[in-house]
């Protein structure tokens, strides 16, 4: 061999050896970065963890805190709201009643045509409008004027009338889905906003004043008949249908829970008197907190973001709100520690920007190249041409936070259960032992509402398929979940029907 062959060989062979080398480096250090996303994964996985003892803590907590709030007023973050409501509709009600529903996404306007059989609903129109947002933040009249105009143009076109004015005595029940103070069925002062609204100056308000004069402003004669929050709404349509209901969950873009709870159970309000013995009361759920809850560095971060840091603990790792953005922040580490997504994206550092309803999009993303998946990351979050593994490693993100999410929601609606004696426990007040005879149990029904539940299916298989595992295979039959479609919305025209003659607001403060 010449000597430029020799050369040329040698030349050949060290280039070999230094590419092989480089491939295995490159090898190497993707397989360390990948080690180092799914690090982040396992932590998520292991610090999300629900096992059932956990939500069992998570009940028992829940329920302590609900007779903490009823003890004294702030005697719990749980603030256990009075409502004034202790007759929820019978089924015997009769007549046309319009409902308006603000506090989520939409907003939305409901008119009811009762019929004489009982618990008939001949008609229900429901009109949705999205909230304009700037309308979120701005000021108490700018936002009722709104309302109260797309109060009107439904009216109009409803029945079909040219001046709304002639037509007298339209009662409506006024959904307002934020915590309020009531001061009787029909006027309550908001406490503080959610959810991302931020009107300052309603805070304090009485809420149906402020409704009512911008409805009179229009011209339109309509009496605020009942002033209820949404989960109040869906229990009364719950109860309407099926007497058992005696609990109502919402979980949408905020969520709560209501139930029926005994007057006397209601320590901080000595001497109510009412004519059932019982009232609603809204618990507010979404301010519950206990160290028991399974909290994460990205639900710190989030919260220490928000506007209402130190606020709606429970709410902020449940609901529709939040969700996405709980993944987004997930990813946007994974991104950060390793360079399995591309280059950082800066539309990963935008706030709110993966929706819930995105995120479940992808993890209910059912084609085998995770085709969804990928258009999401693509479109909304600026992640371009990532390969199958690290889609899936996506979908393993939206699972750990939607499962955790649904399995605290169980643990909220078990203790509840509890509260009144029907998780088959006896209740945490009794104190007497049972010495192992049976506790006749009652059917219960939970009234529920909300699109995480209603159009998030693996939400709602989570959720009661936790529901079950809590409560175990002897009590869990006698405890029905069923969805209320509207239920916020008509539950509260048919309050203002049930409400609409003066005699029947009979609660008395002794
Ligand atoms: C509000 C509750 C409401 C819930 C569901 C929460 O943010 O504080 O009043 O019931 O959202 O809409």
């Amino acid at each position: 061999m010449g000597k430029l062959a020799v050369g040329l060989a040698v030349g050949v062979a060290v280039a070999t050896s230094g590419i092989a080398a480089v491939m295995v480096g490159k090898r190497v250090s993707s397989r360390r970065k990948w080690r180092k996303v799914v690090r982040v994964l396992e932590e998520l996985e292991q610090v999300c963890s629900t096992s059932v003892e956990r939500l069992r803590q998570v009940v028992d907590a829940m329920a302590v805190e609900m007779h903490a709030g009823l003890a004294s007023e702030g005697g719990s973050k749980l603030k256990m709201l009075l409502t004034f409501i202790h007759n929820l509709p019978t089924g015997d009600e009769q007549g046309t009643y319009y409902a308006l529903v603000l506090g989520g996404t939409n907003f939305r306007v409901v008119r009811v045509r009762l019929g004489e059989e009982k618990s008939s609903i001949l008609k229900r129109d429901v009109d949705r409008k999205p909230i304009p947002e700037h309308l979120m933040t701005s000021t108490s009249e700018e936002l009722f004027d709104f309302i109260a105009s797309s109060l009107k143009e439904f009216v109009e076109r409803e029945e079909n009338v040219v001046e709304v004015s002639q037509v007298k005595g339209r009662e409506l029940g006024f959904t307002f889905s934020f915590p309020v103070k009531q001061l009787s069925v029909s006027s309550g002062t908001l406490i503080k906003w959610t959810k991302g609204f931020s009107i300052p100056d309603m805070v304090g308000k009485d809420v149906s004043a402020c409704l009512q004069q911008a409805i009179s402003r229009r011209g339109l004669d309509m009496r605020v008949a009942a002033l209820v929050n949404d989960t109040v709404g869906t229990l009364a349509l719950g109860h309407y249908h099926d007497e058992d209901t005696v609990v109502a969950v919402i979980i949408g873009t905020g969520t709560n829970a209501c139930y029926l709870e005994r007057a006397d159970a209601i320590i901080k309000c000595q001497g109510l008197l009412t004519t059932s013995g019982g009232m609603v009361v809204n618990m507010e759920w979404g301010n519950f907190w206990s160290s028991h809850l399974p909290r994460t560095s990205y639900d710190i971060d989030l919260d220490g973001e928000s506007p209402n840091s130190n606020d709606q603990g429970f709410e902020k790792m449940i609901s529709g709100m939040y969700l996405g953005d709980i993944v987004r922040r997930v990813i946007l580490r994974m991104s950060l520690e390793s360079d399995i997504f591309g280059p950082v994206s800066s539309k990963l550092s935008e706030p709110f920007i993966l929706r819930t309803p995105l995120m479940s999009a992808m993890h209910e993303d059912n084609s085998p190249d995770l085709r969804e998946v990928a258009n999401i990351l693509s479109d909304v979050l600026g992640i371009c041409e990532v390969p199958l593994k690290v889609r899936k490693l996506v979908v393993n993100v939206c699972d750990v936070v939607t499962r955790r999410a649904a399995r605290l929601a169980a643990a909220g609606i078990v203790g509840i259960l509890k509260k009144i004696g029907r998780d088959g426990s006896g209740g945490i007040t009794s104190g007497r032992s049972r010495g192992g005879t049976s506790i006749k149990m009652r059917r219960t029904v939970v009234a529920v509402e909300g699109g995480l539940y209603t159009s998030y299916a693996l939400f709602r298989e989570y959720l009661n398929e936790a529901v079950a595992e809590i409560l175990g295979d002897d009590i869990s039959p006698y405890v029905t979940l069923k969805v209320m479609e509207d239920g916020s919305g008509i539950g509260a025209a048919l309050l203002a029907a049930s409400h609409s003659a003066p005699s029947v607001d009979t609660v008395q403060l002794l």
